[in-house]
């Protein structure tokens, strides 16, 4: 299936240090399913050069007025149209007062006042600068115009100095302008989902576990969050930090991550059911480390634990249900039986041996229409569209029911 999450930003880059963060965030953005146009300045060209920007963005750089390559002469019209933002990054404190009061003298400022797509600056600056009396009227005329103002940061300054005014870093700014562009598509629906893998414990030092990351349990929280969705998230043992504006439980055991599940459950639409939730757990877990013997055999009695996904869907009035089906063979095959078994509307199915910790994915989407392949990606881009997926069973579901 092609990404129909594909979105059209120009990047606009003034004449800051913080200039050379736009290399990496340009490479981000191409990761997370952007399509980059890079507009500079003639103050940023002096702090990277458009042969690196073009290199990154795999698109032309404009930097100039009257480019020869845009017909009519009218490249301050003609390359935001079509476009989802502007987002300027860095934006200078000189820049941030020129789009206050309506100034277009160069290419990036006529496109933003030429505008008719929405706006986002990542203002750059030394702390006096962001001080400024000046400068923070500007800003805040600026969301007063419904532009969008992204950080800054506080922290260390080229300068030397430290304070607020450092440029958001690459991956933030990317963020927040994933969330802002994505279609909400699940607005306001409450969504579970529960990610990472689970903790037996066999005494008090040692267990079983699995090498699930949580990546992909979070991509799907963060996924449904830029959807709109009130995200809870019940995570086993990662090393991941929450996800903004999750509500997030973390957890242990598979027994305990039920206990979560069965808390939140009554308060859910959709349940996503990530978690690499291990089948078996210690019968009775010593309380203590167990000594080394001479036995030439350690017993571990192993005894089942709840299918909490099984659980969920099976409830009398369940929530719209979503497992994720990793497989070492016949992939295909065993994600469809347990999507029945398990009676959930949609089974997400994927290669364990390639998709537990790496960042990519590849996916096949089963539901009672059938199978649904994504061609791999970044897990980030991969759960954007299952959750795309995911609301329109979801909203047709509730259409049928009303
Ligand atoms: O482990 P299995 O392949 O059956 O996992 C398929 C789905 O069932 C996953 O969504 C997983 O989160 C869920 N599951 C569960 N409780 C278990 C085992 C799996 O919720 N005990």
């Amino acid at each position: 299936m092609p990404d129909p999450s594909r979105r059209k930003v120009i990047l606009g880059l003034t004449g800051g240090i913080a200039a050379y963060k736009a290399a990496e965030l340009t490479r981000q953005m191409a990761q997370n399913g952007i399509e980059v146009q890079v507009v500079m300045t003639a103050a940023a060209c002096g702090f990277i050069t458009p042969a690196t920007m073009q290199a990154l963005s795999g698109n032309p750089v404009y930097t100039d007025m009257w480019d020869a390559r845009v017909s009519d002469n009218m490249a301050h019209i003609e390359l935001s149209r079509g476009r989802d933002a502007i987002v300027v990054a860095p934006a200078t404190a000189d820049f941030i007062a020129k789009l206050v009061h309506g100034l277009a003298d160069d290419l990036l400022s006529t496109l933003c006042l030429a505008r008719e797509c929405p706006l986002l600056v990542a203002p750059a600056m030394n702390r006096q600068m962001w001080d400024n009396p000046a400068t923070q009227r500007n800003v805040s005329q600026l969301k007063r115009d419904g532009v969008v103002v992204l950080g800054p940061a506080s922290g260390d300054q080229a300068c030397g100095e430290i304070g607020m005014g450092r440029m958001l870093e690459a991956e933030e700014i990317v963020q927040a302008l994933s969330a802002f562009l994505a279609p909400k598509l699940l607005n306001g629906v409450r969504a579970l989902i529960t990610a990472g893998p689970t903790f037996e414990p066999i005494d008090a030092v040692r267990g079983i576990t699995n090498q699930s990351s949580g990546k992909m349990g979070y991509a799907v929280a963060c996924a449904a969050l830029e959807a709109g969705a009130r995200v809870t998230l019940i995570s086993g043992p990662v090393s991941l930090p929450a996800p903004a504006g999750a509500q997030i439980t973390r957890v242990e055991t598979a027994a305990q991550m039920f206990e979560a599940v069965k808390r939140h459950v009554a308060h859910t639409d959709i349940y996503i059911g990530v978690a690499a939730v291990a089948d078996y757990r210690v019968d009775k877990p010593r309380q203590h480390k167990i000594k080394k013997t001479d036995e030439a055999q350690l017993q571990l009695k192993l005894v089942p634990n709840p299918d909490i996904l099984g659980w969920v869907a099976g409830r009398p009035k369940p929530p719209f249900c979503v497992g994720f089906a990793a497989e070492s063979r016949n992939l295909d095959e065993y994600a469809d039986q347990k999507r029945r078994r398990k009676k959930v509307q949609l089974m997400v199915a994927n290669l364990a041996q390639e998709a537990i910790g790496a960042d990519d994915n590849e996916v096949t989407m089963l539901d009672d229409a059938g199978m649904h392949r994504l061609e791999r990606a970044p897990k980030l881009v991969v759960a954007r569209q299952i959750v795309a997926h995911i609301a329109r069973l979801y909203s047709s579901k509730k259409k049928r029911k009303s």
